[in-house]
């Protein structure tokens, strides 16, 4: 806390330099494009595709809703945000903006009335889209139909809810600049980095964040932690990362959520679903093109092996649980169960994902699985079985990651019943008796 708090006046200090009041944006667009009915109908056809590209509809849209017509509520450390109303209506929606609010909000996160947008937007991202994207973007949002519908107010504590503090943010974290094409690189890596940087909004979640939200820049995508599940290390490291992955590996998971190493669950479900299963081939091998140049992200060193004790009785919790699925050995069944030996996910430095996936499962509503078959749900198993198991499955076939502590566990089962109490156990379950059968460590 103290750190955020040091945080929060470096940034008031710079919105204090920014200067206090709301100002625009300077948005300097060229002519608006003239186009024929049939250019128009092919800006609106690509606008559509990069809509996709950018998944502007999973926030904008509320479960339930209308298609963009917003309301959905993001959580964030500080808060709850509500995705704003972006279809053409006029009193609701964004009908009445003029094509440089359009680019400005795109690309400096700012409003109608220059008003700072929250980066739970992802405009850090598409602060990169080239100006004929926004544009074609614009175009498609035009025609979709206007929904009269406003979103509830966001629900920030003080003092984050005080938009001018973004201003500061801005100053500290924020880079705007469309993408440029790197020379030396091919055509094909530059089209990937422009849509992984850029509208895919990837480093989103992917990136780890410090205390204010930002971008921790050193570490560009190399695994960070949202809504309690750790999105994965997208870099060449070989055991977190995707160094064993070969490019079209890449290109069947984002196509199809599953390949022969996992598959989609958690927030990249719904990526896989929404935006990137519909993806041009071209464009899906382009992003692989550009994520198989990252560098291997350093591994963090594990402090110290797991107790063979804890090792045992996690053994005894697989062998009843997991191992029919999974196979004793956690080699998997190709295409079916995924393999945890050798897993990036599994041998993450933090078990976020893991013990997740054990309480909650996969293949519900609430946790969908796009391509996979879907994973039983343990939130019966107390917080001490989860761990065990937990640490034996990362610190078995092969994989050496930390083990995991009944704290950690409670820490996401907490986070699992706040989010969606139908999903998981009561909160009593874990403090309740070992589960009747509980079996005795060998
Ligand atoms: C990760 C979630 C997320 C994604 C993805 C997203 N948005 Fe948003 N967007 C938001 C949130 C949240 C706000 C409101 C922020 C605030 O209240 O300050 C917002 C605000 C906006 C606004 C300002 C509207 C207003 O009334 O002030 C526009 C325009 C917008 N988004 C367009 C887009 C487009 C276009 C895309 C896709 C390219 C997109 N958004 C993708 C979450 C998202
Ligand atoms: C809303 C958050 C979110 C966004 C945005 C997102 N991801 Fe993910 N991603 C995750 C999570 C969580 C996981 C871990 C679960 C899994 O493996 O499916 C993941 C896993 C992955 C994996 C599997 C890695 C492995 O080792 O198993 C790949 C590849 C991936 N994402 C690529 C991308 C790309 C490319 C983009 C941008 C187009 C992207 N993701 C955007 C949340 C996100
Ligand atoms: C009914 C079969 C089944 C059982 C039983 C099962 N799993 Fe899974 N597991 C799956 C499937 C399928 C997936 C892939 C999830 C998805 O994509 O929806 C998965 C995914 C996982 C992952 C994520 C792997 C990755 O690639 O990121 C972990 C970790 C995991 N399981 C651990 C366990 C543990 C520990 C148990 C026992 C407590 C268990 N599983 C029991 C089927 C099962």
């Amino acid at each position: 806390m103290k750190g955020m708090r040091a945080g929060l006046g470096m940034i008031a200090a710079l919105a204090l330099a920014a200067g206090l009041g709301a100002c625009k944006a300077n948005v300097k667009l060229g002519a608006e494009p003239q186009a024929s009915p049939e250019q128009q109908a092919a800006l609106v056809a690509k606008g559509h595709y990069l809509t996709q590209a950018g998944d502007c509809a999973a926030c904008h849209t509320r479960p339930g809703g209308e298609e963009f017509a917003g309301g959905r509520a993001l959580e964030t450390p500080f808060g709850k945000i509500y995705a704003p109303n972006i279809t053409p209506d006029k009193a609701t929606g964004i009908g009445a903006w003029t094509r440089a609010d359009f680019h400005r909000a795109v690309h400096h996160g700012q409003d109608d009335e220059g008003q700072n947008l929250y980066p739970a937007f992802s405009y850090p991202f598409y602060a990169k889209v080239k100006d004929e994207d926004v544009d074609a973007i614009r175009a498609y949002l035009n025609t979709v139909p206007a929904v009269s519908y406003t979103a509830p107010k966001n629900e920030l504590g003080f003092p984050f809810n005080i938009r001018l503090l973004l201003k500061g943010w801005n100053l500290l974290h924020f880079r705007s600049g469309v993408w440029q094409d790197q020379a030396g690189k091919s055509a094909e890596w530059n089209r990937g980095a422009y849509l992984v940087e850029g509208l895919g909004h990837c480093g989103a979640c992917h990136t780890p964040k410090n205390l204010m939200g930002g971008d921790v820049k050193e570490r560009l995508l190399q695994g960070g932690v949202l809504e309690g599940w750790f999105a994965s290390d997208l870099t060449g490291n070989k055991k977190t990362g995707l160094g064993s992955w070969s490019e079209q590996d890449i290109v069947d998971f984002l196509k199809t959520g599953i390949n022969s190493h996992t598959s989609a669950y958690g927030g990249m479900a719904e990526v896989v679903r929404l935006s990137t299963s519909k993806l041009t081939d071209e464009d899906l091998k382009a992003m692989a093109v550009y994520l198989k140049s990252k560098p291997a992200s350093r591994t963090q060193p594990v402090a110290a092996a797991p107790r063979p004790a804890q090792l045992t009785a996690g053994k005894a919790v697989y062998d009843k649980n997991c191992a029919d699925c999974h196979v004793p050995d956690g080699s998997g069944i190709p295409s079916l169960f995924p393999a945890l030996a050798a897993n990036a996910n599994v041998n993450a430095h933090t078990p976020a994902s893991v013990i997740q996936i054990i309480l909650t499962g996969t293949g519900s509503a609430e946790n969908p699985s796009p391509g996979g078959t879907g994973m039983t749900a343990f939130p019966k198993l107390t917080n001490k079985e989860v761990a065990d198991v937990a640490t034996y499955v990362r610190g078995s076939f092969g994989n050496k990651a930390p083990a995991v502590t009944e704290r950690e566990v409670a820490r996401v089962r907490a986070e699992v019943n706040r989010r969606n109490p139908v999903a998981a156990a009561p909160a009593s379950a874990p403090a309740a008796a070992p589960a009747p059968e509980a079996p005795a460590a060998k």
